[in-house]
């Protein structure tokens, strides 16, 4: 093998080649219909925010659509809690950041699995120095309170990290009684809702929910990009024990907490309150057009109303569920826990999955997805959520998925799967 050294001298001696700008072409995607688990069609309006005026960071204007986000969020989360703020990046960013502020290495977390997403929080609480016990549950099921409750019994956990809705199962777990068994017991209940907020009925404070995250991508109508988080005073005891202001910013006599540093910078979610607070003590620069973004998202909803966005989103699911089943299809999983936003579909015997969704992209320009792990290529993820949770994409795409099968072979009758979903909706 050639040393580092050749291999550097080599990498000289070669000329650089860059492709030359005019090679590339404008940016112009076709406008894809998003049918799939997320991301989903943006609403316009929220495209249109984006392309506000940007502004530093400590301008008072800036600040004061902080402080709207903030309001407008507690609307979106149902709660009254202070620390309602967004953290710069995908909704993985907003998990990470809850988890690496509230456990200490060594820190007993409890994970119920119902798919992908348990098991994405398993892995972040491991690297944040957790013991972590993760209990897991056949795909397509929910846990019932009962067996959360023998869990933390045994276990005695400081956290209990769950998903409310596991995109790669489409299944929503119920929280209100693991809320309460969570207070009961002492231990503080993280919750991912990245995937249903918005789309589905999410009380945090009603269903002592201490900590909730999510993403615009889903139900919010958004890009993806911002993650909104929210937490209450019990959490906020916890990370502000281990505030440990970075050295260049700190005030002349200031206090660290008495635990230890939280193991991120960029996460530090005790950092990131004294950004969002008044102290505006300088942390990250925020992302000022995903700001912009994550308002017009909320401001939209909460115009709808949380009822009336619920509504919505569950008559698209039923129709869809109508019109799939009405073709012959199998709905996947539990079907009184599907979350309310993507329906899981089993891709018949003899059908290539991977060509449908080619030729559904191909033909009609739109996505659907397929899922992962024990899943993959064996079902359809078919989301109809944020923006896209209307009538017309719902017949629409049933409509193509119709054809599709019908020239991969699949003896369906023509014509049901649309009428159905119609007379779902118009049975209301
Ligand atoms: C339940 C759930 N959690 C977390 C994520 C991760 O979100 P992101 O890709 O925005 O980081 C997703 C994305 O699909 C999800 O569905």
């Amino acid at each position: 093998m050639p040393s580092t050294k050749a291999l550097q001298a080599q990498q000289l001696r070669e000329p650089l080649e860059v492709p030359a700008p005019a090679s590339f072409a404008d940016l112009n995607p076709l406008p894809r219909l998003l049918m799939g688990p997320g991301p989903i069609n943006a609403d316009p309006r929220v495209l249109r925010a984006m392309s506000a005026a940007l502004l530093g960071q400590f301008d008072p204007q800036f600040r004061e659509y902080m402080a709207e986000v903030s309001e407008i969020y507690r609307g979106v989360f149902q709660t009254r809690n202070r620390w309602t703020m967004l953290v710069n990046g995908t909704a993985r960013s907003g998990i990470e950041a809850a988890i690496v502020s509230l456990v200490e290495p060594g820190d007993r977390v409890l994970v119920p699995i119902f798919g992908r997403f348990g098991h994405l929080l398993v892995e972040i609480a491991q690297r944040a120095g957790a013991k972590v016990k993760g209990v897991e549950i056949e795909w397509g099921t929910v846990f019932q309170p009962d067996q959360l409750e023998r869990e933390l019994k045994a276990f005695r956990p400081k956290v209990v990290a769950v998903s409310h809705g596991d995109t790669s199962t489409t299944m929503a777990q119920p929280l209100e009684a693991l809320g309460r068994l969570c207070l009961e017991h002492g231990a503080i209940l993280y919750v991912d809702a990245t995937a249903t907020l918005g789309g589905m009925d999410l009380p945090v404070d009603a269903w002592n929910i201490d900590v909730c995250t999510a993403g615009l991508q889903k139900c919010l109508a958004g890009p993806s990009g911002s993650a909104p988080l929210t937490l209450n005073e019990r959490a906020a005891a916890i990370i502000e024990r281990r505030r440990h202001t970075e050295q260049g910013l700190r005030a002349p006599g200031a206090v660290d907490g008495d635990r230890p540093r939280i193991g991120s910078n960029y996460f530090d979610l005790a950092m990131v309150m004294d950004y969002w607070s008044d102290k505006a003590l300088n942390h990250h620069t925020e992302a000022t057009t995903m700001l912009y973004a994550a308002r017009e998202c909320g401001r939209i909803l909460m115009q709808e109303g949380l009822a009336a966005a619920f509504a919505r989103h569950d008559a698209a699911s039923r129709a869809m569920v109508a019109g799939l089943q009405a073709m012959g299809l199998r709905i996947f999983g539990d079907l009184a826990h599907k979350m309310a936003n993507v329906t899981g579909v089993w891709i018949p015997e003899g059908v290539n999955g991977e060509r449908v969704r080619t030729a559904l992209l191909d033909d009609f320009n739109i996505e659907i997805g397929t899922s992962f792990g024990p899943l993959n290529g064996r079902i359809w993820r078919i989301g109809a959520m944020g923006y896209n949770a209307r009538k017309d994409t719902v017949l629409v795409t049933l409509g193509a998925l119709e054809t599709v099968l019908a020239a991969e072979g699949f003896k369906l009758p023509r014509g049901a799967g649309v009428d159905a979903a119609r007379a779902s909706y118009i049975a209301g």
